[in-house]
């Protein structure tokens, strides 16, 4: 069983993401980080903690990160998120008090002390956290069994035409994630736009009739209208629950490995993935990025609407 750490700043959709990891019966979701992005740190934390209390996952455990991006100040997704970061449900007081320890160090500590090739990174947020914890304990690269991250896009961007917010917010922090020599998966735009919650997904959601389906539909409501109004879409993406799903079953996404680069000195063109597609596809000995390219769409939400019924 794949054991997870979530670094996540929910977010509609990383709040997705945690009901996945916990409610699949494959995922061993070992602990929640937090990193300032859609909101500020503080409000996404609370947020990471009241979804796992309304999921009943209160013995996993919530470490805070980084509030700021390395080197740039904090842009937030309010437009996207709301206020709070989970604009349109209500939220549980958790119960759980906020464990102590910043989450890099939490993060190497865990990694260091399991067995090597043991644990995955699933960072969907900003990589704030990643970088800090990857340049303080360098020997966790060789360690960790695999890195796959929402963020990034290899033709298309939403936080500027060419880039996307999670690497556009932290785009150093996502250049030194992306130059290590860990396997990393960049499950981006290209494969979450497909992953679409039409009305016809979100009714099956409320069909299930439980309190956390009816907590995943309101999220649904607050994106649907936020991507309506700010990301002329129909329905909303739902990005950050593709790289659980990719972990539960490989074949709910097809993949192409290619060198991917982050762009830091391009005026327009600041935090863009490049992926190099030329050529043959390399061999995972030449080349540790692959890009995620088709999602298998009714695998997919299968998984989510599954996780959120197990739960209750
Ligand atoms: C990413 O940005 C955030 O707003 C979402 O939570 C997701 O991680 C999509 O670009
Ligand atoms: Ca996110």
């Amino acid at each position: 069983m794949d054991k997870i750490i979530l670094d996540c700043d929910p977010g509609h959709d990383d709040a997705m993401a945690i009901l996945l990891a916990v409610g699949n019966p494959n995922i061993d979701l070992i602990g929640v980080t937090t990193v300032g992005g859609n909101q500020s740190l503080d409000k996404v934390t609370y947020n990471a903690r009241a979804v796992l209390e309304k999921a009943q996952a209160t013995e996993i455990p919530v470490h805070q990160g980084c509030g700021h991006p390395l080197v740039r100040p904090l842009e937030v997704a309010a437009d996207v998120h709301g206020e709070t970061g989970l604009d349109g449900v209500e939220l549980p007081e958790p119960t759980r008090p906020l464990d102590q320890g910043h989450a890099v160090n939490w993060i190497i500590e865990t990694i260091m002390n399991n067995e090597p090739g043991t644990i995955t990174l699933v960072p969907t947020g900003p990589l704030t956290n990643i970088a800090m914890a990857v340049r303080l304990e360098p020997r966790i690269v060789k360690r960790v069994k695999e890195v796959v991250l929402m963020g990034g896009g290899y033709h298309v961007g939403n936080w500027s035409a060419v880039a996307e917010f999670n690497i556009k917010v932290d785009p150093e922090a996502a250049h030194v994630v992306f130059n290590e020599s860990w396997p990393v998966t960049m499950v981006g735009l290209d494969l979450t736009h497909q992953a679409l919650c039409t009305p016809e997904v979100q009714s099956r959601i409320d069909a299930l009739g439980t309190d956390v389906s009816s907590f995943a539909s309101g999220l649904m409501d607050f994106f649907r209208e936020a991507y309506r109004n700010n990301q002329d879409f129909v329905d909303p993406p739902v990005h950050d629950p593709c790289t659980v799903a990719y972990l539960i079953d490989r074949s709910v996404m097809t993949t192409r490995r290619c060198p991917v680069d982050v762009e830091l000195h391009g005026d327009l063109t600041l935090g863009m993935t490049v992926a190099d597609l030329r050529g043959p596809e390399p061999s995972a000995e030449q080349c540790h990025t692959q890009v995620a390219v088709a999602l298998d769409f009714d695998k997919f939400w299968d998984l989510i609407i599954d996780a959120i019924k197990r739960i209750g």
